[in-house]
């Protein structure tokens, strides 16, 4: 098996057709800062303290599993991948998502020292898809907090912190079907570009 990446929908209903498994279709999102929405007023949990983001990228890894369990759409995509490799990369600002951004990134952990949720955003440098700017590579909220506001909150953060360093917009990458698709939208985010990985025997 090997995998397929396009982003051309004629050339992917080809690929299933002849025999390819979609594993994942994947849309690029963005929000022009100076039309992006403030749909609601986000609250994070009580007991949870928003900080600035450190070097922890093991219990990153950790806390980022606990977000994605079983039933969430992006389960499949993280076998075999080492997690805390992955994020160790992102902290320090190696691979295509360039350097973070410490302002608009925020960590928020528990009274006990406990990951509970994060915002990361990097300064993507310009490609052929995209112009340049802030990107969002993960945006998570551990199992037991989610629902409650606290992405919302983080988001509304990132969102104001890029706005105000003067940036014009912001983007992301959610996967078909996670809900969280949704929240990015009541904020303004719209999709520009779509991602087939498709597996071909
Ligand atoms: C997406 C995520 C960061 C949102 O944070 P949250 O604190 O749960 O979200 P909020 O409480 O601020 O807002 C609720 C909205 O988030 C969206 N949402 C996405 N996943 C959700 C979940 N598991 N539980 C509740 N809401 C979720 C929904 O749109 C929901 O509103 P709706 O039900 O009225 O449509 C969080 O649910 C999460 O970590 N999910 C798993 C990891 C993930 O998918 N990250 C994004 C990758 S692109």
């Amino acid at each position: 098996m090997d995998m397929a990446r396009t982003h051309d929908s004629a050339e992917a209903a080809e690929l299933l057709a002849t025999g390819g498994r979609l594993r994942r279709l994947a849309d690029d999102l963005v929000v022009d800062l100076d039309r992006a929405r403030r749909p609601l007023r986000h609250a994070m949990p009580s007991g949870l303290n928003l900080g600035a983001f450190d070097h922890d990228a093991v219990s990153l890894a950790h806390a980022a599993s606990a977000a994605t369990g079983p039933d969430h759409v992006d389960f499949q995509i993280w076998w075999g991948v080492d997690r805390a490799r992955y994020w160790r990369q992102l902290l320090d600002g190696e691979g295509p998502c360039g350097p973070v951004l410490h302002e608009p990134s925020r960590l928020v952990r528990e009274t006990d020292g406990a990951i509970a949720a994060a915002v990361l955003v990097s300064e993507m440098l310009p490609t052929a898809w995209w112009a340049g700017g802030p990107w969002i590579p993960e945006i998570f909220v551990v199992a037991k907090f989610q629902g409650r506001g606290g992405g919302g909150l983080l988001l509304e953060h990132a969102l104001g912190a890029c706005a105000r360093a003067g940036d014009k917009r912001l983007g992301l990458t959610v996967s078909q079907g996670n809900p969280a698709r949704r929240l990015y939208e009541r904020f303004g985010f719209r999709p520009f570009r779509s991602t087939w990985f498709i597996e071909r025997p």
